[in-house]
């Protein structure tokens, strides 16, 4: 049978038409919540940005606005870039973004919502002294590297911080300003952090995250039971790396702890298509919410005939791991009250070489959490010293190569008879001094017939140790998106793929085990009913 629109998603944020890219100004007001991004109300192809807005009560079900912020003064005349939302002590939100000048210069401006009796802040002012701040010539700021704005902080001497992303050569940095007034801004001599040959930084983010605990910081909170993120988007690679560190607020530097870099040896919140992220601080929950954008995987033509581009990915739950070296992350629960029909898989086990489908879910728009046993480790592939890179890893050893301990793990989007499927897989190997090496990965080379598509394959190591927990893998699958939790949230990859079998009903779920050792399953599997997206 015919489906009209394949690769709509069911419950990921998108508008009904068009290209979309960074999430902008995520905040909560009067408890709603306001989700802004780049949008082209002309086409699907980047052009013509301009903020639209939707608002939520559940972060799941969302009501598209008017768009909040676009051109209409000379400081962004050219385009409303990216940017975000602070909450002002009393409770007023207002909105640092990027703005293109009639030079076509990056520059920064500010909004504020001109009716706060309005929970749905509809309308937003622009300041009559905007920009303000922009490149010239004494503060030698790069006019075309020079945006996204963080949400800012307050420190103890009652001065604004923010950071605003820019390079010089190869090397990226985050700009800092101060303001007393958050009007006058002044750019401190140095910035808050930089990195060589790491290009262009857009769209920064720098907040406190607890090391007791999930619960959410104010952006503004420091102190002994903190520590601090710095999270840039590298425009050379389009992903994304994080470092935790200490920030002494007095002297206005951050100081990332040894062996956090923002580099391939880095830390990614997504090992997959992730990009443009944003977290915000929700004060309704006390936790941190991180937004980021999805791109698609297909071709341009392909984009332009379906007549829309970019999801948002589900809003997930970030907090800092007990080991304080890395953070995890985990879809917010709201998203389960879409679950539905649920099926739990009897503990089984799956032998070597099998395939067992998972049936009594709509496989196209799914929830599926599964957790894998294994018992005996003997036969785990001694890992080479050489193997450091995950991704180069999981396409050589892809889900039809055949291992000792895995490749184990999920079919995804996986037509009968498997001409396509997503494999979300674990791979152990044995490491150096009798550790073992947890692997990840998001293979998409057979996720479509389409050969127009980037099926690019993915992979994370994982920081789990087998022989003492349970290996788990948490996917949400929703027609051309796949969101995969290892770990309980320790490492994430997302990918798109566009299958041309395995659509909607004619989509399957299976677990597999294609090493020669036999792993216990368990796990449940739920289909996700459509949320109401704009
Ligand atoms: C990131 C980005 C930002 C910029 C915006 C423009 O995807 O390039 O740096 O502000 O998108 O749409």
């Amino acid at each position: 049978h015919q489906v009209k629109e394949p690769y709509r998603t069911g419950y990921h944020f998108q508008p009904p038409k068009n290209w979309i890219n960074d999430p902008n100004g995520p905040l909560i007001y009067k408890g709603i919540y306001h989700l802004f991004y780049q949008y082209n109300p002309k086409g699907a192809v980047w052009g013509n940005i301009v903020w639209a807005h939707s608002t939520s009560t559940d972060l799941v079900n969302w009501t598209p606005h008017d768009a909040a912020i676009y051109p209409s003064q000379p400081s962004d005349i050219n385009g409303c870039w990216s940017g975000s939302a602070t909450i002002l002590p009393g409770g007023k939100p207002v909105i640092l973004y990027t703005g293109i000048n009639p030079q076509n210069q990056q520059v920064q401006n500010l909004a504020y919502p001109k009716n706060l009796s309005d929970p749905y802040l509809r309308e937003w002012t622009k300041v009559p002294q905007n920009p303000l701040m922009a490149p010239t010539q004494a503060n030698q700021i790069n006019a075309s590297s020079f945006r996204d704005p963080t949400t800012a902080w307050l420190g103890p001497d009652k001065r604004w911080r923010v950071i605003i992303g820019s390079k010089r050569d190869q090397t990226g940095f985050a700009i800092l300003y101060r303001s007393k007034d958050f009007l006058n801004w002044v750019k401190a001599k140095h910035p808050l952090h930089s990195a060589k040959k790491t290009g262009m930084w857009e769209c920064p983010d720098f907040y406190p995250v607890s090391i007791k605990g999930q619960n959410g910081l104010h952006t503004s909170e420091n102190g002994p039971d903190v520590k601090h993120v710095l999270k840039a988007s590298l425009d050379n690679t389009k992903r994304e790396y994080y470092t935790i560190g200490t920030y002494n607020i007095h002297k206005d530097i951050y100081i990332p702890d040894k062996g956090s870099v923002e580099s391939d040896a880095g830390l990614r919140y997504d090992y997959g298509k992730f990009y443009a992220s944003k977290t915000f601080f929700d004060s309704s929950k006390n936790r941190r919410i991180l937004w980021g954008w999805i791109n698609e995987s297909s071709s341009v033509e392909d984009d332009i005939k379906k007549g829309w581009s970019g999801i948002q990915a589900i809003p997930r739950k970030i907090w800092l791991d007990k080991s304080g070296k890395q953070l995890v992350q985990w879809p917010v629960a709201e998203i389960e009250k879409l679950r539905e029909k649920g099926v739990k898989l009897p503990s089984s086990v799956l032998k070597g070489g099998s395939v067992h489908e998972v049936l009594g879910v709509t496989a196209a728009q799914a929830d599926v959490a599964i957790t894998f046993e294994i018992s005996d480790f003997k036969k785990a592939e001694v890992l080479d010293p050489s193997w450091t890179d995950p991704q180069l890893l999981c396409s050589q050893k892809n889900a039809s190569v055949k291992g000792g301990l895995g490749p184990f793990g999920l079919l995804v989007l996986a037509s009968k008879g498997l001409k396509e499927y997503t494999a979300v897989f674990y791979r152990i190997f044995k490491g150096h001094n009798n550790k073992y090496v947890v692997l990840l990965c998001s293979d998409q080379s057979r996720s479509s017939l389409n050969q127009d598509n980037d099926k690019t394959t993915y992979g994370a190591f994982l920081k789990v140790d087998p022989l003492h927990e349970k290996l788990s893998l948490r996917s949400l699958i929703d027609h051309s998106v796949v969101e995969s939790f290892a770990g309980q949230g320790k490492a994430c990859i997302t990918a798109r793929v566009y299958p041309t079998l395995a659509i909607d009903v004619d989509a399957h779920l299976y677990a597999f085990n294609y090493g020669t050792d036999d792993v216990k399953i368990t796990g449940s599997a739920w289909s996700l009913k459509t949320a109401e997206i704009n």
